[in-house]
């Protein structure tokens, strides 16, 4: 089994969201220690803003599809993910690669794959919330990994900034219930 695990805070070793990561890898390889790990840290080593000419290099894509499970830290910056997650989402939905479009509409042809995202938030965003209309994290990462025909799993650290560790704990329980 390929393990892809990808970070993109850009907070260094005091990031929740590379702690949770870290976390989710260790839960997920369980006593099963065949797995290769593939890491790309996405704050260390940007990827360059989507051109035309970006779209001959297949390096990211094929690295996605390489992988059988995908870990991802996804952090809340501005409401919504760190543009260099988004650079490699860019690199990943490809018309005719993981989706097309059929006379039904679209279909995604990335099925298969298991991916996990550790969220982390400063604030909290619950449906019915008064911040519930900026969540554009979570729910932008559903719907672009629905689209290629993936179900995410979450684990979520929300409310940071009122508290790293009990947001941590809140996430530490939900990994806990992560299968292996
Ligand atoms: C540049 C920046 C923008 C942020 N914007 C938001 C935001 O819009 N909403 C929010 O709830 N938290 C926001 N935060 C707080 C982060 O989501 C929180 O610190 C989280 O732990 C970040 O993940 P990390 O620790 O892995 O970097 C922001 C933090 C930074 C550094």
């Amino acid at each position: 089994m390929t393990i892809l695990h990808i970070d993109a805070s850009i907070n260094g070793d005091t990031s929740a969201s590379r702690q949770l990561t870290r976390s989710v890898i260790e839960q997920i390889k369980g006593s099963n220690w065949g797995e290769q790990i593939v890491y790309r840290d996405l704050a260390a080593n940007p990827l360059p803003h989507l051109t035309l000419d970006a779209f001959a290099d297949t390096s990211v894509l094929d690295e996605f599809f390489a992988a059988d499970v995908i870990v991802i830290g996804a952090p809340m910056y501005n409401f919504t993910l760190p543009t260099q997650l988004k650079a490699w989402i860019d690199r990943i939905v490809i018309a005719g690669q993981t989706f097309r479009y059929t006379e039904k509409g679209p279909e995604g042809l990335a099925k298969g794959k298991r991916v996990i995202i550790a969220l982390a938030r400063g604030g909290f965003y619950n449906e019915g919330s008064p911040a519930s209309a900026l969540e554009h994290l979570e729910s932008y990462l559903r719907g672009v990994f629905n689209f290629i025909g993936i179900e995410p799993e979450f684990v979520n650290a929300g409310g940071v900034a009122m508290g790293l560790d009990e947001a941590i704990a809140g996430a530490s329980k939900e990994i806990e219930l992560l299968a292996a």
